[in-house]
């Protein structure tokens, strides 16, 4: 179909799935082992509803918000993921371009396909643009890999930590395509990240990493740093100790740890807990997994979250409509955004809080 046909995010998905070359199509769409928590992370919006006021004068919609101290258009991020160019020649920096035109963020992953340097060269000099970090047990290559980004401008280093292994997607290795990427990170740079990289992100990636380890990358660099992949209220407290700017409430999309809680449900949890120890100032808090629709941003929004990052939806667009998909995919949220803040009765970011939403469903577990 004519892009002019993609109604929503998910069109792009129904899209993906029957157009797309299919190892490229089970390494992007597949979960982990029975894709429970594949489903729950979508499953958990559909528990929340609004509580919308109205009379309240909508005529002028602001969508803007800070992130880490950027100002954005929208308080969404397309979040890091890996091997851009199973789905399209020119890889990430699709996804660069489009962010920019459209002035959001978007999240560097360590094993993306173009090289990190191709990325941060397609983006315009006022464009923001995070490091997504898989912490290699070569503590060398980590510290270059972070001096660099920071002189290269990245506005936040955001180190992944719920993938010390990598889980089972079956969908994925049925389809054979991720077998073998040697050089994924290191020195050659040359080598062709697209051959895969499952057993590369299980051979680099320090097992070891801890939370004595977060002191050590503070020690190396200036830029704010965030955990992607906190899962538990216990780990929430925790890193406000260890003194990070920022966590991720994520369970990588549901392709990690299968029975890992939707991160909206963690944030209902957490959310009262921070605010009973005087803590939600201390650190942002951002969301990922599932995020389809602009009232799944606006309810995470709601709930505490500063902004929140989308992963698949935008690995869709840019499979199967390259550079204007992505902008196509960015607008259709954007204009979903301002008809669900009007809907809702608030014209700004900062007016969501939790007076607009309903939880009771998430209160029986
Ligand atoms: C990911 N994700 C991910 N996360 C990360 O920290 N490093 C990575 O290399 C990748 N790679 C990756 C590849 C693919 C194909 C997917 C789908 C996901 C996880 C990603 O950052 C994010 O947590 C989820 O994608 C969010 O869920 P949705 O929006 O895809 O439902």
């Amino acid at each position: 179909p004519d892009l002019s046909q993609m109604y929503n995010l998910n069109d792009f998905e129904f899209v993906a799935r029957h157009t797309m070359e299919k190892t490229a199509w089970s390494y992007y769409s597949s979960g982990c082992d029975d894709e429970i928590t594949l489903r729950e992370n979508h499953a958990s919006y559909q528990r929340v509803f609004f509580k919308p006021r109205v009379l309240v004068d909508v005529t002028n919609i602001d969508l803007s918000t800070t992130m880490l101290g950027t100002k954005v258009s929208s308080p969404f991020y397309i979040t890091a993921t890996a091997l851009g160019r199973l789905g399209h020649d020119d890889g990430e920096c699709v996804l660069t371009r489009s962010a920019a035109k459209q002035d959001i963020i978007q999240m560097i992953p360590t094993l993306a396909s173009c090289s990190f340097d191709e990325i941060v060269d397609a983006a315009t000099d006022k464009q923001t643009q995070w490091l997504q970090l898989y912490v290699n047990k070569d503590r060398e290559i980590c510290e270059n890999i972070v001096r660099h980004a920071e002189k290269r401008g990245i506005k936040g280093l955001f180190i992944t930590v719920d993938a010390p292994q990598l889980g089972r997607r079956e969908k994925d290795m049925r389809s054979k395509n991720i077998e073998d990427l040697s050089h994924v990170q290191g020195d050659d740079e040359e080598a062709d990240r697209t051959q895969g990289a499952a057993r590369a992100i299980s051979s680099f990636i320090d097992t070891s990493l801890n939370w004595k380890d977060i002191k050590w990358f503070r020690s190396i660099t200036k830029m704010p740093i965030i955990l992607k992949g906190i899962q538990t209220v216990e780990d929430s407290l925790l890193a406000v100790e260890h003194g990070v700017d920022g966590i991720v409430l994520s369970n990588h999309g549901g392709r990690q740890l299968e029975f890992s809680k939707p991160p909206l449900e963690v944030l209902i949890e957490l959310m009262p807990v921070l605010r009973s120890k005087g803590l939600q100032d201390k650190l942002e808090i951002y969301l990922d997994g599932g995020v389809r629709r602009a009232t799944d941003v606006l309810k995470a929004i709601c709930l505490g979250a500063k902004g929140v990052g989308i992963g698949r939806p935008f690995l869709y667009a840019m499979s199967t409509y390259g550079d204007a998909g992505v902008y196509k995919a960015i607008q259709i949220l954007k204009d979903e955004m301002i008809m669900n803040m009007r809907l809702l009765g608030v014209t700004s970011i900062d007016q969501l809080n939790e007076s607009y939403v309903d939880v009771r469903n998430f209160q029986t577990r």
